[in-house]
């Protein structure tokens, strides 16, 4: 499972102590403003088990960052399979989801830099993609500085909202391994 450390953080595996801050941080409406709900701890609980499998299963997915300075949980960064329902699967996304208290810092670009960096140099992937609601622009904008570009055709309906939700439509980034290595 992948560890990785940057100036001032560590991307590490998931562990009991990370459910709560997890939680607290998935019940923050803020954080959760351009999802269609706003998890329980009950279904928090659950999708750290499915990423903590996840990551035994891939090797890699959305992990923890730790911040250096204080051993906290700023919330996690990392790279997963897409599901493979979306239009453009199969491919290999990158996300981030951090609490409030982290936003403003760049800790996202400097996690995600890590795992394209990561991505590209360890695992050999020819591309990654990354897709968020039109209107997120906070996520928007953690794409274009780690150098991803839109891909302009690639705007979607997401499949499980109905249609006319909205939040169903989604913008698609992406970046290959010539363009990170060159940047
Ligand atoms: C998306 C999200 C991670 C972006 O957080 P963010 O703090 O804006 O992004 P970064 O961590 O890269 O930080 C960049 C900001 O830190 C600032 N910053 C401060 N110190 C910095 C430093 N030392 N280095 C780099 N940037 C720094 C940058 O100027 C920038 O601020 P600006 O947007 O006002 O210009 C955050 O809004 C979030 O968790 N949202 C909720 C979950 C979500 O929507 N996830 C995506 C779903 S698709």
């Amino acid at each position: 499972m992948i560890r990785l450390e940057t100036e001032r953080l560590i991307l590490r595996r998931w562990e009991e102590r990370d459910v709560a801050p997890f939680a607290a941080m998935n019940a923050d409406a803020r954080v959760m403003e351009y999802f269609p709900a706003t998890p329980t701890f009950e279904e928090t609980r659950a999708i750290f088990d499915r990423l903590s499998a996840g990551a035994i299963e891939h090797g890699f997915h959305f992990q923890p960052i730790e911040e250096k300075a204080s051993g906290q949980f700023a919330g996690f960064v990392g790279i997963a399979p897409i599901p493979l329902n979306l239009p453009f699967a199969p491919a290999v996304e990158i996300g981030w989801r951090l609490p409030v208290a982290f936003w403003g810092k760049g800790y996202a670009t400097e996690a995600a830099t890590a795992w394209l960096d990561h991505a590209f140099q360890k695992l050999g992937l020819d591309e990654v993609v990354s897709f968020a609601v039109e209107a997120n622009q906070p996520s928007r904008a953690v794409m274009s500085r780690i150098g991803m570009t839109q891909d302009i055709d690639g705007s979607f309906l997401h499949p499980s909202l109905p249609k006319d939700h909205p939040l169903a439509l989604h913008v698609l980034y992406r970046i290959g391994r010539t363009a990170f290595t060159r940047a």
